[in-house]
């Protein structure tokens, strides 16, 4: 796939590196000149796949977005023509929302023609640069009205590494799916079992 990575720190740097491990075409939608993180993430994936975002986007059929949740507005000025497009909201607002809106999944699903789905939010960045602990698969989660959306992202989390990526239901889920990122969280940080620790589901 091509896919064009608005938001290239912990998130969008990770999901840039095990995409291209995947085979996939990615390019980096940055502003000039390149932040300190980009410059580091470049020596990593090579300078040649950082452009402008209003590029990145028109050469792309599958966006990533990940940057803090308050400057969607900017960044939706700048995607031009997404209609058709797959938009994959991996932001988390649970501390501060894109008002008038409760999440970026629906700023963008409300202000974009594309196909959005909210998806690689509920976990770690390390998770996303290793999501295998002691040879058993981690497991992704995401949610939204697209199925076209979900069929991508989900192929995405595979080729990232994950074992299944659950569907948790449609736009009335995706907050709940933010709330699920907030669990990782309070158990990583706030309860200070530190950042190597993730979901997985079993079934008996
Ligand atoms: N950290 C985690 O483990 C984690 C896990 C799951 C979800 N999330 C969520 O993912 C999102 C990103 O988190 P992160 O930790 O990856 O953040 P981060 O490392 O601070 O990266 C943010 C990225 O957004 C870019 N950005 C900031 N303002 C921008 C703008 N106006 N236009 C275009 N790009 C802009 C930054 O570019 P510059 O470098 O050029 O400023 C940077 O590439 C957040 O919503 C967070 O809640 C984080």
């Amino acid at each position: 796939m091509q896919i064009a990575i608005i938001g290239s720190g912990n998130v969008g740097g990770a999901l840039a590196q095990q995409w291209i491990k995947a085979g996939h075409t990615v390019l980096i939608g940055a502003k000039m000149p390149l932040s300190e993180k980009n410059i580091q993430l470049a020596t990593k994936i090579g300078e040649d796949r950082f452009t402008s975002i209003p590029r990145a986007v028109s050469q792309c059929e599958v966006l990533l977005i990940a940057t803090p949740p308050a400057v969607i507005f900017d960044v939706i000025d700048q995607l031009g023509d997404v209609s058709g497009k797959v938009i994959i909201d991996a932001t988390n607002s649970v501390r501060q929302k894109p008002e008038p809106y409760d999440t970026v999944y629906h700023a963008l699903a409300d202000k974009t023609n594309a196909e959005v789905v909210k998806c690689f939010n509920t976990t770690g960045f390390e998770n996303l640069l290793n999501p295998v602990y002691h040879d058993e698969k981690l497991d992704m989660f995401m949610a939204g009205d697209s199925k076209t959306a979900k069929k991508v992202a989900s192929e995405l989390a595979l080729d990232v590494g994950f074992g299944t990526c659950y569907d948790f239901g449609k736009t009335d889920k995706v907050q709940l799916l933010e709330q699920f990122a907030l669990s990782w969280i309070n158990l990583a940080i706030m309860q200070g079992q530190g950042r190597d620790i993730a979901f997985r589901v079993v079934r008996r």
